[in-house]
């Protein structure tokens, strides 16, 4: 199956920080979770969480979302599947950089960066998601392999992960590349959320 997550603007009519803004983002993350399904034959309704807020497959279909202030992001796979947004924003403290990473990984990315900081916090959450997993377990997920400007590979739970990062309007988006290629679609929620193809 080849993948197709869709990213997908949250509308700025709430203020930043608001519960309407997050309400907003939930609500593009499902735009495109629905777009994303539309996509690939997958069901209209029935995506679920449980207790513990782990979305759970639908009709053997597994999905995963994602939003931040501005952009939402969603996946649908028939294998466990994540997919994480950032805004690639430097933050005023650089003690966060010994948090997501050791000094291996941070080798193996090529040094200490805020670009090199997004790409590995999305890689792990987007990773970490797939296992139905949050922050907690981030150092137990590790960057292995630099593979190229888009790519890396991690390992977690004694396995090999491979993920992918798409650009767009100063923010990371990556997923977990368990298909048989990639194609982004960025959304519109003006008509009906659209997408475009950006592969
Ligand atoms: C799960 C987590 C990584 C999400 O990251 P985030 O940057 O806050 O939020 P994102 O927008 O990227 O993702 C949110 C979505 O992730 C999904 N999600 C939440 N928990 C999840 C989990 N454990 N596994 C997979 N997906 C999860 C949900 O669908 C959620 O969207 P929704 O609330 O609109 O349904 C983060 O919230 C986290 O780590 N939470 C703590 C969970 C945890 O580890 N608890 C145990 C203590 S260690």
């Amino acid at each position: 199956m080849i993948l197709t997550p869709v990213i997908m603007p949250v509308s700025r009519d709430a203020p930043l920080r608001t519960p309407a803004r997050i309400q907003a983002q939930r609500y593009a993350s499902r735009q495109a979770l629905k777009a994303c399904a539309a996509g690939c034959g997958a069901p209209t309704s029935g995506w679920e969480k449980n207790d513990r807020d782990v979305p759970q497959p639908n009709e053997g279909f597994f999905w995963s979302v994602s939003h931040k202030r501005n952009w939402a992001a969603a996946v649908i796979a028939d294998c466990a599947v994540g997919i994480d947004v950032e805004h690639i924003l430097p933050r005023d403290d650089q003690a966060v950089f010994d948090e997501v990473a050791n000094q291996r990984e941070w080798e193996v990315v090529g040094g200490r960066s805020w670009d090199h900081f997004f790409r590995i916090w999305t890689a792990k959450e987007a990773t970490l998601k797939a296992h139905g997993r949050g922050i907690g377990a981030f150092s137990s997920c590790q960057v292995h392999t630099l593979v190229d400007d888009l790519h890396l590979t991690l390992r977690y739970d004694g396995a090999d992960w491979f993920v992918e990062h798409y650009y767009h309007d100063h923010h990371i988006f990556t997923v977990t590349a368990v298909g048989d290629g990639i194609r982004w679609l960025v959304g519109s929620m003006d008509d009906d959320a659209t997408v475009r193809d950006k592969s």
